[in-house]
């Protein structure tokens, strides 16, 4: 009798809650996120040729990438120089040092350096990447057949292995909680958002630095996803049209590089050291299709289940939710069955009352497909649309479609609107079946 007291006391034992303190990101649009935001509401691509990286790319049905900017830092650009010392750029693979140098963003916007031993201690990282260093594996393996055991780097598992991001990030720092890394494909990054917020309300931290990289635009990468039949390829001399979420003549996802990082911190912690709070982690699902590798269930199932708990877990009726900032990759099944998934979760007797009422958006439009890092950068931009109350575009929306009568929710089409949003969710699906919500609302 006691002990199911004492059980049941410690089922109502409130979670702590969660809130966002620090953004970072490296994009397609810029290398730093207060200008990959303010390029996004400018309606702006960043989506080009990928026949300017070699001739391998030439001979690719997919001739069209999100590929992060190379410049200097100064003008919101990428060279690795600018970011690391020569010694650790030439330790880390580039989805690595994508990762290190959001997290040095997301840090310093949140103003967390600690340096005592319980801070350190209190400190976790969980950043995924869906494929890792495919660059690495690939010419390695091709030395190898040529030249045999000498041509292999020492460096060769330390900059293949995906979980070496969160390593790098915590030596660089200090941090001695938990270090952890998703891989769930192409939900890995609010897969580590998610997870890094359970961590922190059960109190295995109380700070987490987490988030999602990618950086596999290399041929064979290429070749493998439009072998899939995965990759837009009609739109080859005209980049910035190529991907186009929830339009009738979207045929495809562009893939995409970068990395996402947040801070994410215990409320009292935050509100103790007087942070900046961009947002709360009100909710979290996740789920799985149980249905096919690749393909979704027509109506959505999995998405619908992850969405559900999402707000389940954030006590919120659906009549709450302002935006949903969609995974829609631009594929024909994939926005299909979102967008049902989104209609049958939104409307009804607990939510809107008419499909026009219900905001969406999928950011793919102007950055395409991150993969591993998408849900991590999507969720910024969640956390950036609550903190701001503007909706940001969905580019190349001109017909939506196919089928028409389906899509009668706003998109944003084409240019940011200004509406206020208390809640949201931010969805992430990936190979495999796995599905991912995450509900992020206005912190009060
Ligand atoms: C792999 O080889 C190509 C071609 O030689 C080179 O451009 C690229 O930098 C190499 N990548 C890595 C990670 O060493
Ligand atoms: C759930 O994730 C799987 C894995 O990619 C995906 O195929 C499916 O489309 C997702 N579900 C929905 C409804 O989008
Ligand atoms: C995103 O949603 C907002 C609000 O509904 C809309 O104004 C904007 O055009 C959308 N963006 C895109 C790219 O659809």
């Amino acid at each position: 009798m006691l002990l199911q007291a004492l059980l049941y006391i410690e089922g109502e034992h409130e979670m702590r809650r969660v809130v966002v303190t620090g953004l970072g990101a490296i994009t397609p649009l810029a290398a730093g996120i207060k200008t990959t935001w303010k390029r996004l509401l400018e309606s702006s691509s960043g989506l080009s040729s990928t026949t300017t990286r070699g001739p391998a790319f030439e001979t690719l049905p997919s001739k069209v990438a999100g590929l992060v900017p190379l410049g200097k830092r100064e003008d919101c650009a990428w060279q690795a120089k600018d970011w690391l010392p020569a010694k650790e750029e030439r330790q880390m693979a580039l989805f690595a040092q994508y990762a290190v140098a959001a997290a040095d963003e997301a840090l310093n916007d949140a103003g967390w350096h600690p340096t005592s031993q319980a801070d350190l201690e209190a400190t976790g990282v969980t950043i995924g990447s869906g494929i890792g260093n495919l660059d690495e594996a690939y010419n390695t393996s091709v030395a190898f057949h040529e030249g045999g055991y000498r041509k292999v780097s020492p460096l060769f598992v330390p900059k293949l292995l995906i979980n070496l991001a969160a390593g790098h990030v915590s030596i660089r720092h200090g941090f001695k909680g938990p270090n952890h890394a998703a891989t769930t494909a192409c939900t890995t990054g609010l897969h580590a958002i998610g997870d890094a917020s359970r961590l922190i309300a059960f109190g295995d931290a109380d700070v987490m630095v987490a988030g999602g990289a990618e950086s596999c635009i290399h041929p064979l990468a290429i070749a493998g996803f439009a072998r899939a039949r995965s990759l837009a390829v009609d739109w080859n001399d005209e980049p910035a049209a190529a991907s186009r979420p929830f339009d009738s003549q979207r045929a495809g996802f562009v893939i995409g590089e970068g990395a996402g990082v947040v801070v994410l911190e215990e409320l009292e912690h935050a509100k103790a050291r007087k942070a900046n709070i961009y947002a709360e982690v009100k909710g979290y699902g996740l789920s799985s299709d149980a249905y096919h590798m690749t393909a979704p269930e027509e109506n959505g199932e999995g998405a619908f289940l992850a969405m559900r708990a999402a707000l389940k877990h954030a006590s919120l009726k659906p009549e709450a939710i302002d935006y949903v900032n969609a995974h829609a990759t631009s594929t024909i099944l994939g926005d299909a069955a979102e967008n049902r998934a989104i209609k049958r979760l939104l409307l009804g007797p607990d939510g809107r009352q008419s499909a026009s009422e219900v905001n969406i958006n999928s950011t793919k439009g102007a950055v395409g497909h991150l993969l591993g890092a998408a849900g991590a950068v999507e969720a910024i931009f969640t956390m950036l649309t609550i903190h701001n109350n503007v909706l940001p575009p969905t580019l190349n929306l001109v017909r939506p479609g196919d089928p028409p009568e389906e899509f009668d929710c706003n998109y944003v089409p084409n240019a940011a609107q200004q509406h206020t949003v208390n809640a949201a969710l931010t969805n992430s699906f990936g190979f495999g079946g796995t599905n991912a919500s995450l509900c992020l609302a206005k912190y009060r």
